[in-house]
């Protein structure tokens, strides 16, 4: 499918989509603590999401049944919130959400500590940050798919995590999930190019051992295959003439 561009009135409609969206992680980040359940999130974010106007993008999408993702430790993404997950000091948790406001999609992920989580740990999370902070500074006109994910892929391998290769970033508008598909490896100069006014989600996912990735049970939830913890972080930006706009900022 072909990849489509969008008009300044179009992204700044994606920008209140992504304004909302920040919103609502702000929320459910402020409640993380030890003895919270990840079901205590998902309704932290359901209310906020209303209250705010918009729509939850991912509940009923694939039948997925929830407003938000919440993935634990090992947990790549896409982790199903539950009243009988209890976080505790010491895990991470990736909060990953979508909302739709006047047609349009945004989507984004943070991942936080709860309570005092090991050194190595804090490093996972400040490395995968910045990998999406790099990756985003790479988002030019003329720049490549390959550009993004070969940036991510560098910083990550050099401080001794790994890229997951199962799961991808993509364009993002009036559907959650558009071409092209971005993933968080690659080759500069290879790939689509990027062109004014192609809105992607950047998404990199950065596991502390091996980057292979298996599907639980439930049919969602992606772990690490090696058992070890994985950070998650998402924007959504805008390549415009002015350079890269991240639409859901803080
Ligand atoms: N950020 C994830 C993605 O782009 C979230 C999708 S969750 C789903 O794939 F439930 F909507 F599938
Ligand atoms: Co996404």
């Amino acid at each position: 499918m072909a990849v489509v561009c969008k008009s300044s009135n179009e992204i700044e409609k994606m920008r209140k989509s992504g304004r909302i969206l920040r919103q609502v992680l702000n929320a459910v980040k402020a409640v993380v603590a030890p003895g919270v359940s990840t079901m205590d999130l998902e309704r932290v974010a359901e209310k906020k999401i209303r209250d705010l106007g918009a729509k939850p993008a991912f509940k009923g999408y694939y039948d997925y049944p929830c407003v938000l993702c919440t993935s634990v430790n090992e947990q790549i993404v896409h982790g199903i919130p539950s009243e009988k997950r209890v976080l505790k000091s010491g895990d991470i948790v990736s909060i990953d959400c979508g909302v739709v406001l006047d047609g349009f999609y945004s989507d984004a992920a943070i991942t936080v500590p709860v309570g005092d989580v090991a050194p190595e740990v804090e490093k996972l999370l400040k490395v995968t940050e910045d990998s999406l902070k790099q990756a985003i500074e790479q988002m030019v006109i003329g720049n490549t798919v390959g550009d993004i994910g070969a940036t991510v892929q560098k910083l990550v391998e050099k401080n001794g995590f790994s890229v997951v290769r199962d799961f991808v970033g993509h364009g993002i508008g009036t559907r959650l999930h558009e071409d092209p598909q971005v993933p968080n490896y690659g080759t500069n100069g290879y790939g689509t190019k990027l062109k004014e006014g192609m809105v992607l989600a950047i998404e990199p996912m950065v596991n502390v051992g091996k980057p292979g990735a298996r599907v639980l049970d439930d049919k969602w939830t992606a772990v690490t295959e090696d058992g070890s913890f994985s950070a998650h972080f998402e924007h959504c930006i805008a390549i415009t003439k002015d350079g890269p706009v991240v639409l859901t900022a803080e």
